[in-house]
């Protein structure tokens, strides 16, 4: 018997939302191409309309979508659009990649525990902004990055993998933010097969596998 070459159309639709450039989404595109993400990116949507990821979402062949907030009145308002959006291309998981904007109770309602998003820090340490500069000014031999589920608490939600690297004494905030990049794009693509795959839950603050 012949053994099909063809992948059948994969279901996990993936929605990533950007604001600049976009180099954890390349990440992902790059697994799925690869063979390693079973997945695909229904579209990409970026609240900037000069985000370089929109370049490499049509670049992929894959929709990219500016949505731009001084349309909206509010916040709440923007974020049933992303929804919207998101509900329309059918979308299963939503992947927050450099997404400069909090994300509010329409998102999370319409996907919930379905919203992951990546942080250049060991959280809970160094949340918000600049995370590697925080990291740097503090003083910690240590630092990383986090992949968390996203709830209300700002980076706060359930860790689902995390990656270290060393903090060398002649770092510069370029040079650990380039180190900690490279852990990002191994660590998004592998969470991602992780939340796919289901075999979890979520138990207090805890992520975890079953
Ligand atoms: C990454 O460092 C990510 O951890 C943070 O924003 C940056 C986005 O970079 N949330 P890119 O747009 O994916 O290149």
């Amino acid at each position: 018997m012949l053994t099909p070459t063809v992948k059948p159309a994969q279901a996990n639709r993936l929605g990533v939302l950007i604001s600049g450039r976009g180099s954890n989404l390349q990440s992902i595109i790059d697994a799925i191409a690869r063979g390693d993400l079973q997945a695909r990116v229904a579209v990409v949507i970026s609240n900037r309309a000069d985000a370089a990821g929109l370049a490499r979402a049509r670049e992929a062949g894959i929709e990219a979508v500016h949505l731009d907030p001084r349309r909206h009145p509010d916040r709440s308002s923007y974020d049933r659009a992303i929804v919207a959006a998101l509900q329309q291309r059918e979308v299963d998981l939503v992947c927050l990649a450099g997404f400069m904007r909090l994300v509010g109770a329409p998102l999370l309602d319409a996907f919930p525990q379905r919203v992951l998003n990546i942080h250049p820090s060991l959280l809970p340490s160094f949340p918000g902004l600049d995370g590697q500069r925080q990291a740097l000014e503090h003083g910690v031999r240590i630092s990383g990055a986090t992949v968390h589920l996203v709830t209300a608490e700002l980076d706060g939600g359930p860790i689902v993998l995390q990656s270290a690297v060393p903090v060398h004494d002649d770092d510069t905030v370029e040079a650990l933010s380039a180190r900690i990049l490279v852990e990002e794009h191994r660590l998004y693509p592998e969470a991602i097969r992780l939340v796919l795959d289901g075999a979890w839950r979520v138990d207090g603050r805890r992520f975890r596998r079953v």
